[in-house]
């Protein structure tokens, strides 16, 4: 083990220059909004970044070579190029409506990426890490041609689940060498496919091995891309295949018939995408060089799918050609919609054009996507729970402080009046900036928005308690001071929330009557005198109605219910096109657990004591991201329970849930609270088991 560890790296804000990357889109569909998640926790990250003072640039591109573009652009018939270039102008164009505001969003079929990628895979040549390896490669012995990776489908060697030619996408996760797939069947022609011998490179990625083991040990960020490559090095690396028989992509140097494998130069977009930038606003505003070659602090935000890449195949090639190392990657978990996953070919899923065209305001769909749970667990959307977060919390918690307590600074004060702030509002907003850069530090886009929201929280207690309205023309004095507290509130809101509601929060800003903009400000900003005059506010969050959540509920299931009827007729177009549905949906199966080696015999079991109990009351645990506290009526008594599970369900449609009760379980301590029983619930999203009939409450669960 190497004696370095995370402790050791110096906390954000640092002097080095920072560079957020996105994983690159495939350049190949529309995006839905469980796309959006890693785009803008991203943004958010850098926007947070920023606002602690550090240097950053946000980058991203399109990803625009390899099978997933060729497959698809086969299929409609279309060049590669013109099919993938479409859709990157789509994203580009996309992103910025939810304020994924990117630095550079370049591509990787550009000559800045090109260019580096030459260079890249040079050096990889020339210090000795590059092989010729003989191998078998899936053919289409009828059609007589190459299949590589999608291309191909079959069985994953690993863990036996069905998955496509270089990853299993719907079981363990793993990328697959070409020629390991079992039972390989063309996805093109539906021919079984043979293998054939051919000749390819390879990158010597197991040489690298102890360089990876401590690269491990100084990673930071989320712990599933720290943990989940360990297993991998402990198994023993594998060189890496990376070359193609393919003609689309860029041309392996010196070698006509073999094209770059597209997770080579993928990544070196990062780097190409920052260069960009720098070519336009000029080197003594952002030096790319001096992030990626010498100093720069990197932060990859991706799916948990791209974990092996990030964090085994692209740090070995930095390292290899001497660039800087990632210093932490935050991979998200991923995205169900009502439950499942989202399925592109069956029209089952929320549209990014679709949201905006209903007219919602990015900001609240942003709210969610970063708050609705940590990074990486699996985050469910339906469009009840958003309305519950928007109502609850953007409109109920933090749009109804700033309304109120602006208003009546307008009022009675026309502005902001003649007092400091207290000490104790000094002091809870500068607990807010700390837990705002803690979210930073810990690699939290969650707990950065949380940090507001409790502080709007305090805001609405604060007024409440000190009763403002009481005061005015009694004590004129104590007045002004709880408004400016109150004024100092709205403005600290106005800083903190920005990463996470850049539009809100600008126009909260005008609302202060502050100048300029506020994605320019840093967290010193939420402490600094409010302007004195400011006009009357505007409600910043517009509540969303029960019929409106029908109405859109009813939609999707249209939608899903023509697609399927479109299905039945044009059943082969359909299936082809699922891929991309497949990984979304499959991939929440890939952390299936396997089922215990030991058996227990009947009598064990029967000493469980499992329950009907219906829940009576519940409310959340403060401080605690997971845990309500419940009553639960198990028959012969009420039971208080401590649950994890807050996650998911709204607490409030708690009471009344029929819910199954470990009874005799060990009595146990949670946050101060006794739990007396447990609630069995399934997975991480802890979906609640219950019972189907009118089982009263008390029946013994045999
Ligand atoms: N396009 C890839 C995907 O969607 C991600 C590429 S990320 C990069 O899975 F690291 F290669 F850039
Ligand atoms: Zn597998």
């Amino acid at each position: 083990m190497s004696s370095k560890d995370t402790d050791t790296r110096e906390a954000f804000p640092t002097d080095a220059p920072a560079v957020v990357t996105c994983g690159l889109p495939y350049a190949n569909g529309d995006l839905h909004i469980g796309h959006l998640r890693t785009y803008v926790g991203g943004d958010v990250y850098s926007r947070a970044l920023e606002s602690l003072g550090q240097e950053t640039a946000f980058v991203c591109g399109s990803d625009m070579h390899g099978t997933p573009i060729a497959v698809q652009a086969i299929e409609e018939g279309i060049d590669p190029e013109a099919f993938a270039l479409e859709w990157h102008e789509q994203y580009e164009e996309t992103f910025p409506k939810f304020g994924v505001e990117f630095d550079n969003y370049g591509h990787t079929h550009e000559d800045a990426n090109r260019e580096l990628t030459y260079e890249i895979v040079e050096r990889l040549e020339s210090e000795g890490y590059v092989d010729e390896k003989k191998i078998k490669v899936a053919w289409d012995p009828v059609d007589e041609q190459p299949l590589p990776d999608r291309y191909v489908e079959g069985t994953c060697p690993y863990c036996g689940e069905h998955a496509r030619g270089d990853e299993c996408d719907e079981g363990c996760g793993r990328h697959l060498e070409p020629g390991e797939i079992e039972d390989p069947v063309s996805t093109i022609s539906g021919n079984p496919a043979e293998y054939r011998d051919r000749t390819h490179k390879f990158f010597k990625v197991s040489e690298l091995a102890d360089y990876l083991d401590g690269f491990l040990d100084r990673l930071e960020g989320t712990s599933n891309a720290r943990n989940q490559p360990r297993q991998w090095l402990e198994d023993g690396l594998q060189d890496w295949c990376i070359t193609r028989d393919l003609d689309w992509g860029f041309d392996y140097p010196g070698e006509e018939d073999l094209v770059l494998y597209v997770w080579v130069d993928a990544p070196i977009e990062y780097i190409a995408s920052t260069k960009q930038y720098t070519d336009r606003v000029g080197i003594d505003e952002y030096d790319w060089e001096e992030t990626w070659r010498d100093d720069g602090e990197i932060v990859h935000i991706i799916g948990r799918d791209i974990i092996q890449h990030h964090t085994i195949f692209w740090p070995a090639m930095l390292e290899v050609a001497d660039f800087q190392e990632p210093r932490a990657v935050m991979a998200s978990g991923f995205m169900t919609l009502d439950g499942a996953g989202f399925s592109t070919s069956r029209n089952r899923a929320v549209w990014a054009r679709e949201y905006l065209d209903e007219g919602f305001q990015p900001d609240l769909l942003r709210y969610y996507l970063a708050t609705n749970g940590g990074f990486q667990q699996d985050v469910d959307f339906s469009w009840e729970k958003f309305r519950d977060r928007v109502n609850n919390e953007l409109v109920g918690t933090v749009g109804n402080y700033l309304y109120r307590s602006l208003l009546f600074a307008h009022r009675n004060f026309e502005g902001t009046p003649e007092a400091e702030v207290s000490d104790e509002v000094e002091r809870r907003i500068e607990e807010a900036i700390d837990d705002f850069a803690a979210g930073v530090n810990d690699y939290s886009v969650r707990a950065v928005g949380t940090a507001t929201v409790e502080l709007a929280r305090f805001g609405n207690e604060y007024i409440q308690r000190e009763e403002p309205w009481n005061l005015v023309g009694e004590d004129d004095e104590a007045a002004a001071q709880v408004i400016c507290d109150c004024v100092q509130i709205a403005k600290a809101v106005a800083v903190l929330f920005e990463p996470i509601a850049p539009s809100a929060s600008e126009e909260l800003w005008e609302q202060l009557g502050e100048d300029g903009s506020v994605h320019d400000v840093t967290t010193d900003a939420a402490l600094a005198a409010p302007p004195r005059d400011f006009g009357a506010p505007e409600e910043l969050y517009e509540k969303i109605d029960e019929e409106r959540v029908e109405e859109l509920n009813e939609k999707l299931e249209s939608r899903v219910a023509e697609a399927a009827g479109a299905d039945g007729n044009d059943g082969e177009a359909a299936e082809t096109e699922s891929d991309e549905a497949e990984a979304d949906a499959g991939s929440a199966m890939s952390d299936i657990e396997p089922v215990a080696d030991d058996r227990i015999s009947f009598d064990e079991f029967r000493h469980l004591d499992l329950r009907v109990g219906e829940i009576l009351t519940a409310e959340p645990i403060e401080d605690s991201d997971k845990l309500v506290k419940l009553t639960v009526d198990i028959g012969v008594e009420e039971r208080q329970v401590v649950a994890g599970i807050k996650q998911l369900h709204a607490v409030d449609d708690l009471p009344g849930t029929t819910v199954v009760i470990v009874a005799n379980l060990e009595k146990a301590e949670l946050f101060g609270q006794e739990s007396n029983g447990m609630l069995l619930a399934a997975g991480e999203g802890a979906d609640l088991l219950t019972t189907h009939g009118d089982s009263p409450v008390g029946t013994k669960i045999r």
